[in-house]
């Protein structure tokens, strides 16, 4: 997988995604989430990897084992380079995700979500009953993502260093909630800059509405590769 920025590619049809392509000259590593995968199916991801790009398939995969162990079987035979789940679902839905996965495909990476980055320590007391800190909760289900055998997790850049203490470096840390300085923080709640990101050991970061909705695209983007790769 590329080391670049991985583009949130959150459009809501195909025609502004290729737009947007069609402005850069060099391959990158796009996400592409519910809003666009739901409206354009799986030939929008064979168009985009045909252009070279690699592809984060974000589908967050949240259902009873036996289901997402199928639809990552299914999701294997688009051959991107990466696709994640709930780590909520649980261990057993986790390990039967990466079994279906490994039917069709040895090589896709698979990676859990462990909390949204939108989510504040407040939601997780009041609304999900989680009493630990937001550190402690995600610390959990990153371990719990790798002993059923997933490569790594998303994540808040602000639990990357935790993380990494608890499940090693090469442990993938894919962080959204990632903002320039001075740049709106949208619905993100935990962010940090690129630079911050990498100090706190993230591997690979997402940037979506920074890069997407600039005036200048092409401009941030090598902005903050350039802060994310220093
Ligand atoms: O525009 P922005 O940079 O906030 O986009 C972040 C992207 O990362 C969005 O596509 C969002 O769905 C996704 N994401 C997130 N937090 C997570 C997991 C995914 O923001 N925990």
């Amino acid at each position: 997988m590329k080391q670049t920025p991985i583009i949130a590619l959150d459009f809501a049809t195909k025609a502004e995604v290729m737009t947007f392509l069609a402005r850069f000259d060099t391959p990158l590593f796009v996400k592409i989430g519910m809003e666009l995968f739901y409206q354009t199916g799986p030939s929008l991801i064979e168009e985009i990897k045909t252009q070279g790009h690699d592809i984060f398939l974000d589908l967050k995969l949240h259902d009873i084992p036996n289901t997402v162990g199928k639809a990552m079987e299914g999701l294997g035979r688009l051959n991107v380079d990466l696709v994640n789940v709930h780590a909520a679902g649980g261990s057993e839905m986790m390990r039967r995700a990466v079994e279906g996965l490994r039917q069709t495909n040895p090589d896709t990476k698979i990676i859990a979500v462990t909390q949204l980055t939108s989510t504040t320590e407040e939601q997780l007391h009041q609304e999900q009953q989680i009493q630990m800190t937001m550190k402690e909760a995600v610390c959990h289900y990153a371990r719990l993502a790798q002993i059923s055998g997933l490569d790594g997790v998303v994540c808040s850049p602000l639990e990357a260093a935790e993380i990494t203490k608890k499940c090693g470096g090469s442990f993938l840390k894919v962080t959204p909630g990632v903002r320039p300085a001075h740049t709106a923080m949208n619905d993100q709640k935990r962010v940090t800059t690129p630079e911050e990101a990498r100090q706190l050991g993230a591997t690979h970061i997402v940037v979506g509405r920074p890069i997407t909705q600039s005036d200048d695209p092409v401009a941030s983007y090598h902005q903050i590769t350039e802060s994310w790769l220093g």
